[in-house]
């Protein structure tokens, strides 16, 4: 039978296929950027609560207004900015809802979108179903593997043109961890103000930065508010991904589009979560200190053993992956590495290639999530001391 021809340029997300061969191959799973320890209990009391409580019907569309009220709160206390929690605000089904219904909303067929690559794997499937054109521009790995990934502003203004309708930004960065700098988004800001283009940001890192580095949201920067969407949600910052709850944050006039689409695609994201999310951005600032020194602590451990193991391992300055050259282990590719991986050595991991538009960059890569717990870490760890350099050739 005939698919759509929209459903027939992409794959099935290789990121969710690694998970299932980590549980098919009894595998530690250090592919999908999932927690496997406890949400905070303070919330979860919450959600139970909010359950017994009958809050379970239908929210309203755009989300719960008191959960709404609380996301203007938080973006007011961490970036400064005053939203309107009436009109700039749509709750959806994580950030990954949030996104597509943003593209869907904002974007026609045929406008361009600006991609960095590598990048988290939805956005390309994301364009394909709204119609744009992606255009990538390269972020490229550091020569020194404690240094940042950069861009080239030449080529980066070169994919900036009169089809331009949205560049799309993810800071901290998956998979690469990098955090884009002030300069970095001036230059941004420069390029969307001159070519009239949205800006839309994935900040669900936001919280997990390491060696003193700040999170930026580019709405912050002057000239920007009125054309960016930002997009977060609860699933990284309250380790809680199962639960699907995210949003998008955009001017009133734009946030009326994204709403419409938002709503016939999913009505609403669970009620009884929204809930809990109110009490989650409610934690106290020492939450995210606390959480980040528990990432740092997880990021160096693995970094010291890749790097044991013959890796060229990246140092992300935030999020919780190690994307990583595996040039000196001489295999084919980033997919028959990451084959190996999972089923003669026993960990899961994501070839890079799944972060790059194909066929594309990442067949010398690999990415390593670090979002778990210390003793997985450890389990992973002893599987690596087995791959140390030539053993595999
Ligand atoms: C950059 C990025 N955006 C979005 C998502 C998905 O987030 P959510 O659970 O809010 O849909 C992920 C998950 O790994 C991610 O890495």
């Amino acid at each position: 039978m005939r698919v759509s021809q929209k459903a027939a340029q992409f794959t099935e997300s290789v990121i969710r296929e690694m998970t299932r061969q980590a549980i098919q191959h009894n595998a530690v799973n250090l592919a999908q950027g999932f927690p496997d320890f406890a949400a905070p209990e303070a919330i979860k009391l919450v959600a139970q609560q909010a359950v017994a409580a009958d809050i379970n019907q239908y929210a309203i569309t755009w989300g719960a207004q008191n959960f709404r009220r609380s996301i203007a709160d938080k973006f007011a206390t961490w970036q400064r900015i005053e939203i309107d929690p009436e009109r700039e605000i749509t709750v959806c089904c994580g950030s990954t809802e949030a996104m597509i219904a943003t593209l869907l909303a904002l974007v026609d067929p045929g406008e361009e979108v600006i991609v960095f690559e590598p990048f988290y794997e939805n956005y390309g499937p994301d364009a394909i179903l709204s119609g744009a054109t992606p255009r990538y521009v390269t972020l490229h790995p550091p020569i020194e593997e404690n240094d940042e990934w950069s861009f080239d502003p030449t080529a980066l203004r070169a994919a900036f043109n009169s089809k331009t309708r949205a560049i799309i930004l993810n800071t901290p960065h998956n998979p690469t961890g990098k955090v884009f700098t002030r300069t970095e988004l001036e230059l941004i800001r420069d390029l969307c103000v001159e070519f009239d283009v949205l800006a839309i940001t994935d900040e669900i890192y936001e919280h997990i930065l390491y060696d003193g580095a700040v999170h930026i949201s580019i709405a912050t920067i002057e000239g920007m508010r009125e054309r960016t969407v930002t997009i977060n949600s609860l699933s990284k910052s309250y380790s809680v991904t199962g639960w699907r709850v995210g949003w998008a944050i955009a001017p009133p006039a734009l946030t009326a589009a994204i709403r419409k689409v938002h709503d016939f695609l999913t009505v609403g994201a669970a009620a009884p979560l929204q809930a809990a999310g109110a009490a989650a951005l409610a934690l106290p600032g020492s939450y995210y200190t606390e959480l980040a020194a528990k990432y740092n602590e997880r990021r160096n451990l693995l970094l010291t053993a890749l790097r044991q193991a013959g890796f060229k391992a990246f140092k992300p300055g935030g999020a919780y992956y190690i994307m990583t050259d595996i040039a000196s282990f001489h295999f084919a590719d980033d997919r028959a590495f990451a084959a190996h991986l999972v089923q003669q050595v026993g960990i899961a991991t994501v070839p890079g290639s799944s972060f790059y538009s194909p066929p594309g960059g990442g067949s010398q890569q690999i990415r390593f999530a670090f979002c778990k717990q210390l003793s997985t870490l450890h389990r992973a760890i002893e599987k690596l001391q087995s791959i140390q350099l030539g053993q595999l050739q």
